[in-house]
């Protein structure tokens, strides 16, 4: 049997917990998993100044897969300068290590929203405004100008394209929505549109369909049985998970794999959540985001059989979640299998 080498970054709040339930199911499944701990988040840089350094990095690139919890302080802390932890650990990864698809299955639970409904967002994960062009002029006088760029390669949408039509080609509704602003932002929009429509005249099956990213808005919430597969650039998709999580039941649920389908870099699974210090340590943090994101890494291992398994059980325990408390979802999940 293969044994997986997986790096764990806890991080800060409920993410050791939430990954230490996540681990124990995937054990359950009879994965084997071979895991290292990093002390990487908020907590390591105020105790030693350290946000992730070249020879971690590499070190990081070298696992099967990287587990994530969640990073950041506990709000109202203002010791650490924001965005550096987001630039400097997780939008540090997604560059170095090419991680570039965000995807994030949703699943309406019952009571929400989008109630039944299932669908994915297939975001860009290294360019647009992320990629941080831009700067700024005459900084802090009257006369300043800041410019904050949008990047979008024919090589970075054309790749995020195919894996979105990939993606709707194995589903039940074959259908993808390019979700973008193509009134406005007409060079990027022109550019993503040419490429969805190239690349669908390889995937005769899969239906295409377009959305202005504020229409999206209103349909997620209205309409979400529209939606299959929903690609879109990385600020839109950004916006947009937040926005389908909510819709299906709350970000508590919601799961998201940074991913390298060319296998040039370890991918990186994590909870959509934050570090929700106020609960961490009281038992009470719901674990299905991290356990949903497990069964992506499992899915990106080739693990096909126990990913099924745990998506239908994950599916199953859902509208207790939240209500549990984190053994108890853990329990649950493993009393199904
Ligand atoms: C996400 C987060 C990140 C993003 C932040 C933490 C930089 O919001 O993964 O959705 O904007 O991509
Ligand atoms: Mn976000």
């Amino acid at each position: 049997m293969v044994t997986y080498r997986v790096a764990v970054i806890g991080g800060d709040g409920i993410g050791p917990e939430v990954t230490a339930a996540a681990l124990e199911v995937v054990e359950a499944l009879g994965v084997k998993l071979d895991t290292t701990d990093f002390d990487l988040g908020a907590a390591r840089y105020l105790r030693d100044g350290f946000v992730l350094d070249e020879p971690t990095l590499e070190s990081l690139r070298t696992f099967d897969a990287i587990m994530l919890g969640a990073i950041g302080p506990a709000i109202g802390d203002t010791r650490i300068p924001g965005g550096t932890l987001e630039r400097g650990l997780l939008l540090k990864m997604r560059f170095a290590l090419d991680l570039y698809i965000n995807y994030r299955p949703f699943f309406g639970v019952a009571g929400s929203l989008a109630q039944g409904c299932d669908f994915a967002i297939v975001r860009e994960n290294t360019e647009g405004p992320y990629a941080g062009e831009g700067g700024t002029l005459r900084y802090g006088t009257v006369n300043e100008v800041a410019t904050q760029g949008s990047v979008n390669t024919r090589f970075g949408v054309e790749r995020c394209v195919r894996y979105a039509f990939e993606r709707a080609s194995t589903r039940e509704v074959k259908k993808v929505t390019l979700v973008h602003k193509t009134n406005v932002l007409t060079y990027a929009g022109d550019l993503w549109n040419r490429v969805v429509q190239e690349v669908s005249v390889e995937y005769p099956n899969v239906e295409v369909d377009y959305n202005h990213v504020d229409a999206a808005c209103i349909y997620l919430v209205e309409q979400p049985e529209r939606y299959s597969i929903i690609v879109t650039d990385n600020l839109f998709g950004d916006i947009l998970s937040d926005l389908a999580g909510s819709v299906t039941g709350g970000i508590g649920y919601a799961a998201s794999a940074n991913l390298n389908p060319a296998r040039t870099g370890a991918s990186l699974f994590e909870p959509v959540h934050g570090a929700a210090h106020d609960i961490a340590g009281l038992g009470q943090a719901n674990p299905l985001a991290a356990i949903s994101s497990a069964m992506l890494m499992l899915e990106h291992l080739g693990e096909f059989e126990a990913a099924t398994k745990l998506s239908q059980v994950v599916r199953d325990c859902k509208p207790e979640g939240s209500v549990l408390g984190t053994r108890a979802v853990i329990d649950a999940v493993k009393e199904r299998f």
